[in-house]
């Protein structure tokens, strides 16, 4: 029999917030300890043996992956979070969402200029919370060196949008249908 992959181990649930979402849960993937460990091992191979200095996590899934990357690679971690939850000096980021806006933030003193980043999410779909996790990093001078998601959601366009703005993106499996 083979080995299941990392997309097998992910469920979907129709109907998940709303009618005729398609969600992609990684919960049934992060509680199963070969999926949790070979979700990491893959995420990471790619960049093992290149210059990297932090992780940056998305909140809130991307924070179950970043700090097991960063451990991996042994550098710090620095978390992007939602407005308010930080206690330090930060910089603020606006982004769309399907209804309003949101506004994600990063502390003044978390990147130095010049220092290499990855960025990691469990999932891209339209690309606007990376989108707007990167921006905040470029403005402390962070050099992104690449993006690394779970889930690419093509048909939400993510990937061509941060690659269409010189960013490597990469996914471990992708979903039609979103
Ligand atoms: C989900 C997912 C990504 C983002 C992808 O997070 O975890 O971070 O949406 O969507 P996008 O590419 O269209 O921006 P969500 O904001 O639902 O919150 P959570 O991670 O805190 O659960
Ligand atoms: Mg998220």
């Amino acid at each position: 029999m083979q080995h299941k992959t990392v997309k097998d181990y992910i469920r979907t649930i129709p109907d998940f917030p709303h009618e005729g979402i398609m969600f992609r849960d990684v919960t049934t993937l992060f509680a199963d300890p070969r999926g949790m460990r070979l979700t990491i091992d893959q995420m990471l191979a790619p960049y093992v043996g290149m210059q990297i200095d932090k992780v940056v996590g998305l909140e809130a899934r991307g924070f179950i992956l970043g700090g097991a990357v960063a451990h991996q690679l042994s550098v710090g971690f620095v978390p992007v979070r939602k407005a308010g939850k930080l206690p330090g000096s930060v910089i603020s980021q606006d982004y769309e969402l399907e209804y309003g806006t949101a506004t994600v933030e990063l502390h003044q003193d978390a990147i130095k200029a010049g220092e290499k980043i990855l960025v990691v999410d469990d999932l891209l779909a339209t690309g606007g919370t990376a989108e707007a996790g990167i921006k905040l990093i470029e403005r402390l001078g962070g050099d992104i060196v690449s993006c690394a998601f779970i889930v690419d959601l093509p048909e939400l366009g993510g990937r061509k949008r941060l690659e269409a703005m010189g960013y490597d993106v990469k996914t471990l499996c992708d979903f039609d249908g979103a």
